[in-house]
């Protein structure tokens, strides 16, 4: 039933570069649980994801394939919908940044900014590191290196046009200071002052130097350069600059963006300079949230010793099971582990025993019992209430944490429901009631509570586990309309003559040593395989005396704070077993200075000291470039100063 409210969410826009991951999956899910339990509250919900698919890393991943940019992302395009499909994403929306109509209101924007003033034309000079697609200054190519990913770099020069980001530094702060929800959590709020008060520079958005990109339509040689182009997706997906901006109307300003922790700056200090040079209203909120590490702290799919790519998973465990674990394991906004074993572990205790037997239960004795359907004559117990009170309060806390994006914490209220009546069955003893005639109304007492928690729990289940709910409300013999959210407080909802219809397990019990062993197997083949690729691959050899120069030793980060003049450098202070030396690294775009202190790392301790951005850096540390980003590596088990050869 609608409530006449409107809540519009998104995701962030996925770059089709490689393969939808688990990673990708969190996002989306979380979204997608946010939007469906504002439905299930009447609100009128516009939920939107989809993909960002220009730049120039597109353009050479398709021509490494020999195909052009379009027919790269279009396989890819498909797979991220495959997969959100399997995972029941109910998103409305889905934008592809190479859509006409996103294409041509970019170009509509692009000039109300330049005939405003707000854009200008300039030069971009440089040296350009490719896959990074950044420029960096002398100081920070050092050896004609880049700082971020160690690949060599070629000087570039060439026109752009520039955004004015530098003169919103103040109304940004303001915003922040006005609307002290704005930016969630609480500590990227912090990182986002700070990022703005070493000052702002204008922001480039468009290039030359690439094709695969939106025109610049009165200056056909640029090409409109990422964010501008993806940020946009937000308000062109509604109609904005198309014939029909009903929808933009309708649900504009977004009440939350959902996106990763590292790229919570894009939206909450670029996105909001370009909606004010617009004179558009801005987003409710940003929501920052962490990152599933896999294996060491990795934040990408490709992990070493478990298996983590969602349709494997999802066909073993079923879809629901892998939602619930998403949301409940890892409080969402902080980062958090995926191993297979704490899968497994949810599984068998939250899902399978906890959940799943009280359902079992529940439905195998009314049918032992009762033949299936329980009598209407039933006769209370001192105990209900307690039962009872419990299940009102627990909606209250649910949808308090639900209301915060504090999905884990909401879930946990739902067991404690649960839990609550495993223990209910253990002190009602059903079995013992059964026995006596005398008893057989108390017993239909017990068993018609026990749906009627059920029925709750469906409901409050029903935005992390669709399927799961609608399972648990067929077995229960409870109607669709008994099931929504206005009788989610109510009591004694189900017709009092309850007819039950046992179905099979939610979730059956996992073996967790014939589970792993299985998985072990799985590994071993994707790594057969990946092997078989990489030996297709040209490798260039180097001697041993080669490698025998490059001193690479570990180093505690002591200290790390960013370095003023530069947007990517941290200035870390290491222990390497013997003092400290100062390091600059180019990592300040995926890392905070909290994130590094305390950590060991890999140090290559014999690189010519070189200055950077004003800071003397004696060595560099060991990062590895993956498609998502730069991680560096954590040896936190050796000891500083241990030589690594
Ligand atoms: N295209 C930009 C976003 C533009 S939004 C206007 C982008 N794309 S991305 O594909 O690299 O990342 C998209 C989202 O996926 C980010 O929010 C990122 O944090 C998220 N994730 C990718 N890997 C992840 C994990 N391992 N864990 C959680 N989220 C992660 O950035």
């Amino acid at each position: 039933m609608s409530n006449g409210q409107k809540y519009y969410i998104t995701t962030p826009i996925y770059y089709p570069s490689g393969k939808a991951h688990l990673g990708h999956s969190y996002s989306t899910v979380a979204a997608d649980v946010m939007a469906r339990y504002k439905r299930l509250q009447g609100y009128d919900v516009m939920f939107l994801t989809g993909t960002d698919e220009h730049g120039q890393k597109i353009e050479l991943n398709a021509a490494k394939e020999g195909i052009s940019p379009k027919e790269y992302v279009d396989k890819i395009v498909e797979e991220f919908k495959k997969l959100w499909e399997l995972l029941e994403i109910s998103n409305d929306k889905f934008i592809r940044t190479t859509d006409k109509f996103h294409e041509k209101a970019v170009q509509k924007i692009f000039k109300i900014l330049y005939d405003k003033g707000e854009i200008y034309k300039g030069k971009y000079k440089g040296w350009y590191c490719t896959p990074c697609e950044s420029f960096f200054t002398d100081a920070q190519a050092v050896g004609k290196k880049c700082p971020d990913c160690g690949r060599n770099v070629k000087w570039e020069e060439e026109e752009a046009y520039f955004f004015k980001l530098s003169k919103y530094a103040d109304k940004l702060l303001k915003l922040y200071k006005d609307n002290p929800g704005f930016i969630q959590p609480e500590a990227r709020k912090n990182e986002m002052i700070k990022f703005i008060e070493q000052g702002l520079d204008d922001l480039c958005v468009s290039r030359t130097s690439f094709s695969w990109g939106i025109p610049v339509d009165f200056d056909t040689k640029h090409v409109v350069y990422v964010w501008l182009d993806a940020l946009t997706n937000y308000i062109t997906a509604m109609g904005f600059g198309s014939e029909d901006d009903s929808n933009y109307k309708k649900y504009w300003p977004a009440d939350v963006h959902f996106v990763g922790k590292e790229i919570v700056r894009f939206h909450t200090v670029i996105w909001p300079a370009i909606l004010m040079a617009l004179g558009l209203p801005l987003p409710k909120q940003v929501y920052g949230h962490g990152w599933l590490l896999f294996g060491n702290g990795d934040k990408m799919s490709k992990s070493k010793g478990n298996v983590v790519d969602p349709v494997i998973l999802c066909s073993r465990y079923g879809v629901d099971a892998i939602r619930y674990f998403l949301m409940r394991d890892i409080p969402f906004g902080t980062d958090g582990i995926f191993t297979n074993e704490s899968l497994i572990k949810r599984i068998n205790f939250d899902l399978a025993n906890d959940l799943g037997n009280l359902l079992s239960r529940t439905v195998t004795m009314i049918e032992k019992y009762f033949e299936g359907v329980i009598p209407e004559e039933k006769r209370e117990g001192n105990i209900d209430i307690e039962l009872i009170s419990l299940a009102r309060s627990i909606v209250n806390d649910y949808e308090n944490n639900m209301n915060n994006f504090k999905f884990s914490s909401a879930l946990s209220k739902v067991w404690l429901l649960i839990s609550r009546c495993n223990k209910y069955i253990d002190e009602t003893m059903p079995w013992e009631l059964g026995k006596i005639p005398e008893n057989k109304d108390r017993l239909a007492a017990v068993l018609y509570n026990l749906c009627e928690c059920l029925r709750i729990v469906s409901i409050l289940i029903s935005p992390i586990m669709p399927s799961t709910s609608v399972e648990i409300q067929k077995q229960i013999g409870a109607k669709k309309e008994f099931c929504n959210w206005k009788f989610a407080r109510e009591w004694g909802i189900l017709p009092k003559n309850l007819k039950v219809l046992k179905g099979s397990a939610l979730f059956p019990r996992i073996d967790v040593e014939k589970e792993i062993a299985e998985l072990e197997d799985i590994l071993n083949s994707q790594k057969e395989n990946q092997k078989n690729d990489e030996e297709n691959n040209i490798i260039k050899l180097i001697d041993i005396e080669d490698f025998a120069k490059v001193e690479l030793i570990c180093a505690k980060i002591k200290e790390c704070e960013p370095i003023k003049k530069s947007k990517k450098l941290l200035k870390l202070t290491l222990y390497d077993g013997k003092s400290d030396r100062t390091v600059a690294s180019g990592i300040s775009n995926y890392y905070t200075p909290e994130e590094l202190i305390g950590k060991n790392i890999i140090l290559v301790s014999n690189l010519k000291p070189a200055k950077l951005c004003g800071v003397e850096s004696y060595g560099m540390i060991l990062a590895a470039d993956c498609p998502d980003g730069v991680k560096v590596i954590f040896i936190d088990e050796i000891p500083p100063g241990s030589k690594i050869r």
